[in-house]
């Protein structure tokens, strides 16, 4: 087969993580690989879904940005806890947010947000593997270290969780959201400089719902009809803790990706959910490290996607598969009605990860699913006052070996080279010249996708320049709503196009695939103030 390991396991492959170096090593495996819980032996659908809390506030305050505005406060701590994450498995040990993972679900109105005050209150040790060669990792650093970014949130540069902002178990740091963006599913998650992987893996991730008038008057399903699902891979060993993978290198311990076989949803593997015959809405993220999500439904059921990353789109999409790279979000409505008492399972891939049991007997759903949703009027590509090319790059050893990523050849350490005025549009072109389809994200803004096209990659190499090999492809039509990342797919330019709204000051872009970002392919970028 023509495809690497990583381009074969992000097609839907479904080799395990020892398998997989046995394909890219020729040393042998180190024996904790030995001891990994085969996930897929479990029994299935014995555990309800958990839903995640509703976060509470804990008091009001006045709003940073207006003195006339009361906005709700929250207090919420990062802890150790033990959970099962399934009912045959002991009890996990895991870092969340509120003692939970994910941690609580957040309601903020549009226009309004909150104030979160994220309290460190994380043991002194770290119980994943830490590789001190990974740059703002190195041994001079505190092992537990955290900082909290909302994705997708429209944020000041002083709350958006800068990598390098992290504090240590003991502090915390008050961040203001203040949410002036349409409705959205955003989700809050880890950004620790070089550990960042270690951090999310271990648990620290939530969801963030930001609500708006518009999207009220809609009359999708709510309340118990709408529910998060936060979907993500894990490796267990045999003693049901988190099984970090490294590479079979002890000098070098990062490994360039993880890949799962314990697909987890909302804190459960393989977990079952009770729905009555009739619609019901799923906000849904793919908050693994690595791994790609392609989600379909048993029974002929389809999928109907209303929103992107960043809210609804124009109209509702009849998809028989959902497919969501790390870090993106899908809004999609089930209609279970006409299946009474069959059981619908989700799957991803070939393997089911949920089963619905879907209830017998009328019911009256005053829910709606109107044809027209919200406008996304396109940005015109004549607004954009300037285009980069930003390459996306893998640097391999001798042996071929992935060393770490880069965009645009720069490291995190290098002086910023995208500065973009606030308010003005740029045109951002994706040169991936690897093997691999890579998430890529940018903070604060929102943006649209313009195009994908193929390129000579060896041409690029050879004469510096973007060759194209065929004629542009248009995005699919599920992701003509507004996104905040994007799959740069491998061989392809891809261009998106944004305007830098909200905030001056300083952000980063990066890949959303965690060992990525945390090995190079992250970069900062300023807004500057405008004229
Ligand atoms: Cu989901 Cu920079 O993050
Ligand atoms: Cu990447």
């Amino acid at each position: 087969m023509g495809l690497t390991r990583r381009a074969f396991l992000q097609a839907g492959g479904t080799i395990g993580v020892t398998a997989a170096f046995h394909q890219s090593s020729t040393r042998a495996p180190a024996p904790r690989f030995r001891t990994q819980l085969q996930a897929n032996s479990l029994a299935r659908f014995v555990d309800p879904l958990p839903i995640p809390a509703i976060a509470r506030p804990d008091g009001a305050r006045t709003s940073p940005l207006d003195g006339s505005l009361q906005i709700p406060y929250y207090r919420v701590p990062m802890r150790q806890f033990e959970a099962k994450l399934h009912r045959d498995l002991k009890p996990t040990r895991q870092w969340g947010y509120g003692g939970t993972s994910p941690g609580p679900t957040f309601e903020a109105r549009s226009g309004k947000g909150a104030l979160v005050e994220w309290v460190n209150d994380l043991p002194a040790a770290h119980f994943l593997p830490i590789d001190h060669n990974i740059h703002g990792a190195e041994k001079d650093k505190p092992d537990v270290r955290a900082v909290v970014h909302l994705h997708g949130g429209k944020t000041p540069a002083a709350s958006d969780g800068y990598p390098e902002d992290w504090f240590v178990p003991g502090k915390s740091a008050v961040c203001h959201y203040p949410s002036r963006q349409d409705a959205a599913m955003l989700w809050y998650h880890d950004h620790a400089l070089g550990i960042n992987r270690l951090n999310v893996f271990a648990g620290l991730l939530g969801a963030f719902l930001v609500r708006d008038e518009f999207e009220d008057a809609l009359g999708l399903p709510r309340g118990k009809y709408e529910i998060p699902l936060i979907i993500y891979d894990r490796v267990l060993d045999l003693a049901s803790q988190l099984n970090y993978p490294v590479s079979p290198d002890p000098q070098k311990p990062w490994t360039p990706d993880v890949f799962g076989d314990a697909i987890v949803i909302n804190g459960k593997m393989f977990p079952y959910l009770d729905v009555e015959p009739r619609k019901y809405r799923f906000r849904v993220v793919n908050g693994s490290n690595a791994r790609f999500l392609h989600l379909s439904l048993s029974a002929g059921l389809k999928f109907r996607q209303i929103g992107t990353d960043q809210g609804l789109l124009p109209r509702p999409l009849e998809l028989e598969k959902v497919f969501l790279a790390p870090g993106e979000r899908a809004d999609v409505v089930i209609d279970f009605a006409g299946g009474g008492g069959a059981n619908v399972v989700l799957k991803n891939d070939i393997f089911p990860v949920l089963q619905f049991r879907v209830g017998k007997g009328k019911m009256t759903d005053d829910s709606a699913l109107p044809q027209v949703l919200r406008p996304v009027p396109r940005i015109a590509e004549s607004s954009a006052v300037r285009t980069r090319s930003l390459s996306l790059v893998e640097v391999d050893d001798l042996k071929q070996r992935p060393q770490m990523m880069l965009l645009n050849n720069a490291h995190w350490n290098m002086p910023v080279t995208e500065n973009p005025q606030l308010d003005s549009t740029e045109i951002w072109e994706l040169v991936n010249t690897t093997d691999d389809s890579h998430p890529i994200h940018l903070h604060l803004v929102r943006f649209q996708v313009l195009d994908r096209r193929t390129f000579d990659i060896n041409a690029y190499w050879s004469a510096n320049q973007v060759r194209y090999k065929a004629s542009a492809v248009p995005p699919g039509p599920e992701e003509m709503g507004w996104k905040d990342t994007v799959r740069a797919d491998p061989g392809m330019v891809t261009r998106i196009i944004t305007k830098f709204e909200g905030f001056p000051g300083r952000y980063v872009w990066h890949c959303h695939i965690l060992e990525h970002e945390d090995n190079e392919m992250m970069r900062p970028f300023d807004v500057l103030p405008g004229k």
